[in-house]
């Protein structure tokens, strides 16, 4: 089964989960980057006004073609409340080309359903599972047997 990891992250929280379940597989890693800066304070304020508004925007060039995976594990920080808009601006900029996927995010502290049910609600499908982990949960390294089942 071939699988892809795509995900966003802007401060490598996230990164280091989608990085585990990549190693875990074997799996390609694509991950999203965008010309908007969204380092530092300024950025900060930008995530949360883009995060908000649900912005689609540009992402650097991608370096593979979901539709060429049976599955597709999608990654991305909550930002107020929201699914990181690079993340939003992926799905969309892939309309129609997932095959099966899962979801996974990372927060300070957050209730996750809501952000799975907007990327679900932007894919047009249900994920076959989803996966939310705080911050700190991933900084320590506490999470291997959430991701175990996750994966399985
Ligand atoms: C603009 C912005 C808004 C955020 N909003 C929330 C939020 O609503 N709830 C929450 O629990 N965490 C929120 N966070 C914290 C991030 O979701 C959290 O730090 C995440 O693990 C960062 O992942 P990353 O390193 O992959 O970017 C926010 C962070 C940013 C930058």
């Amino acid at each position: 089964m071939k699988v892809l990891v795509a995900y966003y992250s802007r401060t490598n929280v996230t990164k280091k989960v989608g990085d585990e379940i990549a190693k875990s597989l074997n799996a390609d890693v694509e991950e999203i980057t965008t010309p908007t800066k969204y380092g530092g304070k300024l950025g900060y304020a930008r995530a949360g006004r883009d995060a908000m508004g649900e912005k689609i925007i540009d992402l650097e060039d991608l370096k593979y073609n979901p539709s060429d995976y049976d599955l597709v594990y999608l990654g991305a920080p909550v930002w107020v409340g929201k699914a990181a808009n690079p993340m939003i601006s992926y799905i969309k900029q892939n309309e129609g080309k997932f095959n099966d996927v899962k979801f996974f995010a990372t927060a300070g502290s957050q209730d996750f359903d809501k952000i799975f049910k907007q990327m679900q609600n932007y894919i047009g499908k249900s994920p076959q599972k989803t996966l939310g982990l705080t911050t700190k949960e991933v900084k320590k390294g506490e999470f291997k047997e959430k991701l175990q089942s996750f994966i399985d």
